[in-house]
C-alpha cells in the first residue's frame, strides 16, 4: 500500500462523485437532468471579468503575499464594515484558494490528534473529511427535520467534552438551507463562551437568503464572541465565481498568523488574477448579487411547490442557499420507475433515479443524513420543470 493512512481513509467528495456519474451518462449522449452541483449557473458578472483582464494587462501575474494582496484584504474588511458593521483589520484576513481551503486552514491550524470538533448533521460533505485529515475527531450531532435542521444549544452543550475545541457551524446551511434566528445563534454563542470553544462560522451563503430576518454574522453576537469566531466566506456563491477559487477567513490575529504560515508552505498564494477580480466583486456594484438571488428565489418557490406535491414528502422551508433537502424513505420498499426497482436507502435511490429517469440528485448519506436527498436548484427553470416531472413519474406520484 503506497498511500498514507490519512489519504487511504479519505472519502472522495460525494457531490463531485455524483456530478461525475451524471457527466459520464451525459458523455454517452444521454440527456441528464443534473441537480447535483452546488454552484450558480450564471456567468461571473462582466465588471468582475473586466477587472481580471485589466489585472493581467497590468502584469499582476506573479506570486503575491501568501495570505493575499493588501488591497483585497482591505476590500474584505471594508465589505464587512459595510454589510455587518464589523471592524476587522487586514491582519485578521487570510485569502485562500476557495472557502474549502479556508476551512482546511482553520481546522489544521487549530486542531490536531486528541481534539474534538462538533459538526451538526446534516453537514456539508467536506467538514468531516477535513477534520479527519487534520488528525482530529469529528463529533457529529444529529439535528432533526422537526427542528428545521438546527443545532440547539442543549444538544451542542451535551456533545462537549474536555477535548472539544471547535464548533463547525454553517448558516445558511448546505445541504438543508437552514438558517438560524439571532436568538438561536446567541444561545449557541453563550455555550461556546461558557466552555471556552472556538466557532468556525461558515457564512458563504449569507447573500442567498429568502427569509424576512436579515443575515447576522456570528461575530456580531455577544461581546467578545468575535475573539473566538472564525468567519468563513468567499466569492464563489454570491458572485458566481466558483472557478476563480477565492475564499477567506476573518479570525483573531494569532490564528490568522498561523493560517498564513500554513498556507505559505502548502500552496503559496491564491491566484493573483482572481484576487483582483474579487476586489471588483466586493467593491463594485452589488445589484448583480440581488438579481441572482431573486432568480434563485423564483426557482426555490417553484421547486418547493413541486417537491411538496409529492405524496409522503414534506420539508422545512430552506431559508437560504440553493438546495432543497428532503426525506425519500417513504418510497423505500416500493417499486420505482419504469423497471419497478425497489431500494432501501438513499444512495440506491439516487442510483436508480439516475439510471431510470436520468435525474441526478445527491444522496443524504454523504451529508450524514440517511434517507434524505439533496436537489440543487442552481439550474435553469426548464431543466427544473422537466426534472421535477421525471422525478414525479419515477415515484409513480
Ligand atoms: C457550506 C459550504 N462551505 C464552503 C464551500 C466551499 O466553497 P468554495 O468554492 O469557495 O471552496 C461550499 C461549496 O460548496 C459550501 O457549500
Amino acid at each position: 500500500m503506497i498511500l498514507s493512512p490519512a489519504v487511504r481513509s479519505l472519502k472522495p467528495s460525494a457531490t463531485i462523485a455524483a456530478a461525475a456519474k451524471a457527466k459520464a451518462l451525459k458523455n454517452q449522449g444521454v440527456k441528464v437532468y443534473d441537480f447535483t452541483l452546488g454552484e450558480p449557473d450564471f456567468n461571473t458578472p462582466e465588471h468582475v471579468q473586466e477587472a481580471a483582464r485589466a489585472a493581467m494587462a497590468a502584469g499582476h501575474t506573479h506570486y503575491t503575499a501568501s495570505g493575499g494582496i493588501p488591497e483585497l484584504k482591505q476590500a474584505i474588511c471594508n465589505a464587512y464594515e459595510r454589510d455587518h458593521k464589523l471592524k476587522y483589520e487586514p491582519s485578521q484576513v487570510v485569502v485562500s484558494n476557495g472557502a474549502k481551503h479556508s476551512i482546511h486552514n482553520v481546522v489544521t491550524t487549530l486542531c490536531g490528534p486528541g481534539d474534538e470538533v462538533i459538526v451538526p448533521a446534516p453537514y456539508w460533505v467536506s467538514y468531516e473529511a477535513l477534520v479527519e485529515l487534520a488528525g482530529a475527531t469529528p463529533v457529529v450531532v444529529k439535528t432533526t427535520e422537526a427542528s428545521g435542521f438546527r443545532l440547539s444549544a442543549e444538544d451542542f452543550e451535551k456533545a462537549i467534552t474536555p477535548r472539544t475545541k471547535l464548533l463547525l457551524l454553517n448558516s445558511p446551511c448546505n445541504p438543508t438551507g437552514a438558517t438560524y434566528s439571532v436568538a438561536a445563534l446567541e444561545a449557541l454563542a453563550k455555550v461556546a463562551v461558557k466552555h471556552d470553544l472556538f466557532v468556525c462560522s461558515d457564512e458563504i451563503y449569507e447573500k442567498l437568503l429568502y427569509t424576512d430576518e436579515p443575515f447576522r454574522s456570528f461575530a456580531t453576537l455577544l461581546g467578545g464572541i468575535a475573539d473566538r469566531t472564525i468567519i468563513i466566506s468567499g466569492v464563489s456563491k454570491a458572485y458566481a465565481m466558483t472557478g476563480w477559487r477565492i475564499g477567506w477567513t476573518l479570525a483573531p490575529k494569532e490564528l490568522t498568523a498561523g493560517m498564513d504560515n500554513l498556507q505559505s508552505q502548502e500552496t503559496s498564494n491564491p491566484c493573483s488574477i482572481s484576487q483582483y477580480a474579487a476586489i471588483a466583486a466586493l467593491s463594485g456594484p452589488q445589484d448583480c448579487v440581488e438579481t441572482m438571488r431573486q432568480e434563485f428565489a423564483r426557482r426555490r418557490t417553484y421547486t418547493l411547490g413541486r417537491i411538496r406535491a409529492l405524496p409522503g414528502i414534506d420539508l422545512p422551508d430552506p431559508g437560504g442557499a440553493f438546495y432543497v433537502f428532503f426525506n425519500v424513505s417513504p418510497y423505500f420498499g416500493k417499486p420505482l420507475g419504469t423497471k419497478g426497482t425497489v431500494v432501501s436507502n438513499a444512495t440506491d435511490f439516487c442510483t436508480a433515479l439516475l439510471e431510470d429517469a436520468h435525474v441526478a440528485l445527491v444522496t443524504g448519506d454523504a451529508f450524514g443524513a440517511p434517507g434524505f436527498v439533496r436537489l440543487s436548484f442552481a439550474t435553469g427553470m426548464s431543466v427544473l420543470e422537466a426534472g421535477c416531472d421525471r422525478l414525479a413519474s419515477f415515484l409513480h406520484a
